[in-house]
This record gives structure tokens, sequence and C-alpha cells, in this order.
């Protein structure tokens, strides 16, 4: 089986499996967080170099109040517990999304987070917060204006390269396979310029349940997919 080097996944479906299971959508959360952790193993151990999830969008500050601090928590007491964890698995943690508005506190343990871990060269774990495709692209643009402005950039000289080196993403291949848990099929404003010929992938199941034989079933799905980009693959008997 070929492996995707790059995984994107949209973690959804936490308040639902709360639900489904009597408990307040909080718990569903505190449960997605703690299977980040088992995904990230699960996923090095099949050999994925690149795993990138969708943690808060910078639509979801609209959810009533206690659960966006109830998030902003988890985060905060993810990004402390998994310092330890990362260096024993050699984890690399990168953000993406304008971390600029959160909490002073969540902004440094974050920061000491990505500085720990820089130099590890196990799985490439990229957590998306405050993250929203066009947002990205809108900061990159500004950016992009600016250097513009400077002389440092000139306007001819801007190709898909040169926007792909302005997005929060830059150090990063694109993802060859997107999961979405919990059965929506929509983007939600992740990963919008990445995704343009990574292939999809929805599965029914909530995230907190979402484990090996559902990420197994992924990459078999990724498998059977002939990634054409636009060619005609043609084959004995075609005219
Ligand atoms: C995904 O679970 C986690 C975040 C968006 C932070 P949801 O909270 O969206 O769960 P559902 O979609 O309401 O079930
Ligand atoms: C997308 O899930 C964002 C994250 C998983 C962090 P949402 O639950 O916020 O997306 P919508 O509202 O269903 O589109
Ligand atoms: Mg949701």
């Amino acid at each position: 089986m070929e492996i995707p080097v790059h995984i994107a996944i949209i973690m959804d479906g936490n308040g639902r499996w709360a639900k489904a299971h009597g408990l307040a959508r909080n718990v569903g959360h505190a449960r997605g967080s703690k299977n980040v952790e088992k995904v990230c193993e699960m996923a090095w151990h099949m050999g994925v170099k690149y795993l990138t999830v969708y943690a808060f969008s910078t639509e979801n500050w609209s959810r009533p109040q206690a659960e966006v601090e109830a998030l902003m928590k988890l985060l905060r007491n993810y990004m402390k517990s998994s310092i330890k964890k990362a260096q024993k698995n050699n984890m690399k943690i990168r953000v993406i999304g304008d971390i600029s508005i959160l909490s002073e506190d969540l902004q440094t343990s974050i920061l000491t987070l990505i500085d720990a871990t820089k130099q590890n060269t196990g799985l490439n774990f990229t957590i998306a917060i405050n993250y929203g495709s066009r947002d990205e692209m809108t900061r990159a643009m500004k950016k992009i204006a600016v250097d513009c402005l400077e002389q440092k950039l000139q306007v001819a000289d801007i190709d898909e390269a040169t926007i792909a080196s302005y997005l929060d993403t830059e150090e990063l291949p694109d993802p060859d396979l997107l999961i979405r848990t919990s059965g929506e099929l929509r983007l939600s404003n992740y990963l919008l310029w990445q995704l343009a010929y990574t292939e999809f992938y929805f599965t029914d199941v909530y995230w907190p349940e979402f484990g090996e034989t559902e990420l197994r079933a992924a990459i078999a799905r990724y498998n059977q997919q002939e990634r054409r980009y636009g060619k005609v693959v043609l084959s004995e008997g075609d005219r």
C-alpha cells in the first residue's frame, strides 16, 4: 500500500458524539482532544510524514462563550502536556492560523512547544488554530502587497510558488489525503488553496471514535484512486 505523505483531517463530530452518549459537548471535546494523540502515533507508525488537523476555525468564535473557553482550555492543556510526549515521539509541531488574537499565555505555550520540537525529525504535526483559509489568503495577500510596495517583490515575479510561500503552510507539502469525520461533506474554510488536488475521504464516524480501522480504511480507499492531475491516463485499447 502507498502511504500518503501528508494527511489533513477535519476532526468533526465531538458535540454529536457527546450528545449520542448523553454527555455535555465539552466532554466530547475532551475525548476528541485525547484521540488526537492516538491518531498521531498511529499515523506515524503507518509511515505518514505530515499530519495536519483542524482544531479551531476562525468561525468557531461564534459558538457559545463557555464552549469557546473550554476549547481554549483544552488547547492550553495540550500545549503544556504534549511537550514531553512530542520529545519522546520525536514529533515536530507547527501551528497554522492567526494566533495573534489568542490569549498571551496560550500564545506563549504554543511558541514554546514549537521551539522545543523544531529540531525533531519524526512526524510533522501541524495544528490549525484560529485558522480559516480565507483569512490565511487575506493575510498572505497583504504581505505580498507590502513586499511589492517595498520593492522586495516584483509583480511580474509572482507565481503559484510565491503565493504558496506566503501562506501559513509554507513549509508543508500539499495534503495527499483529506479526511473529514462525522458525515459532513464540506471544507468549512480548511486549506482551500492546498487541497486543490487532494483526495477526499468522508466517514460517518464521530471524531472521538476515529481509530485505526478508519485510518486504514481511508488509506485503502486512497490507494484505489487514480490521481490524474487533469491528464488523460491512456491504457491499452483506448483510442
Ligand atoms: C469538532 O466537533 C470540534 C470543533 C469544531 C472545535 P464539533 O464541536 O464541531 O462537533 P459537532 O459537529 O457539533 O458534532
Ligand atoms: C470545522 O468544523 C472546524 C473544525 C473541525 C475545527 P465545524 O463543526 O466548525 O464546521 P461546520 O460548522 O459544520 O461547517
Ligand atoms: Mg462540527
